[in-house]
């Protein structure tokens, strides 16, 4: 059985004082939960505050992005080695507040994806549709394509150890997530389309639903089949709606 999964994204917020009270509210309320993995995504200048509050503590820490590159000229980046210097082991890739404003395209999600793996990091990859995809019934397509990326140049077995985020951009930061069963559907998608490939990764592979989780929907999302866990932004910047939502993945 897969273990549920709740990632904290906590986007472009915080600071030295907000992130020391919300990471020690973490800290008393979320030891208790043994059955869901816990990991909090902080801007980059915080990771070394994350590092030292949360090592050995079960709370696992990561980026919200990282470079292409490996290393050289660019100004600007972050690469997967600094990460891994400051004990992080997860972080998101193409998300799409990024992939629009910055003008992030599939291939290079793809080249970021594999520049994580290469330096031990998980990549959660996030997938998604626009509202006008939706309502066009194109939402899988959409999806298959930025999947499809990877695949093509990849491979499909390296979703093994990975993470996909499937987050409709009409649901995230507007308070209207979708259904379970909208969420459930376009998972069980997802995993068919890597499992024609490597059913064995498509097995291991966990698939995050994010945009406006929050306590009272998390219990019924979390609960769907395929639904493995959950990419939350702002209920993550408040502990006790966290502590809720993780409780609903355990
Ligand atoms: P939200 O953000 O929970 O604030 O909708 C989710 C996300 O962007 O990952």
């Amino acid at each position: 059985m897969r273990q549920k999964l709740v990632v904290a994204n906590w986007k472009m917020h915080g600071s030295l004082a907000e992130n020391k009270q919300l990471l020690s509210d973490y800290l008393h309320q979320l030891p208790t939960l043994h059955t869901a993995q816990v990991v909090v995504c902080v801007p980059y200048p915080y990771l070394a505050q994350a590092q030292a509050m949360l090592q050995n503590s079960g709370i696992a820490w990561g980026a919200q992005n990282l470079s292409k590159d490996a290393v050289g000229p660019y100004t600007g980046e972050v690469s997967a080695a600094m990460l891994k210097d400051f004990g992080a082991s997860y972080v998101i890739i193409g998300h799409s507040e990024r992939a629009t404003a910055y003008c992030e395209s599939d291939e290079n999600i793809a080249t970021k994806f594999m520049q994580a793996q290469a330096h031990g990091l998980t990549p959660i990859l996030c997938v998604g549709e626009t509202l006008i995809e939706r309502e066009a019934g194109v939402m899988q397509m959409v999806v298959a394509k930025q999947l499809d990326t990877i695949v093509k140049l990849h491979g499909a077995s390296v979703f093994a150890n990975a993470v996909v985020s499937y987050e409709p951009i009409w649901a995230i930061g507007t308070g209207l997530a979708a259904s379970a069963e909208q969420a459930q559907s376009m998972h069980e998608f997802i995993r068919g389309k890597v499992a024609a490939l490597d059913a064995s990764a498509a097995a291991s592979l966990k698939i995050l639903y994010g945009g406006s989780v929050n306590p009272q929907n998390a219990v019924q999302l979390l609960a769907m089949q395929d639904i493995d866990g959950g990419l939350i932004g702002k209920c993550s910047l408040n502990a006790q709606e966290f502590e809720k939502i993780c409780l609903a993945a355990a």
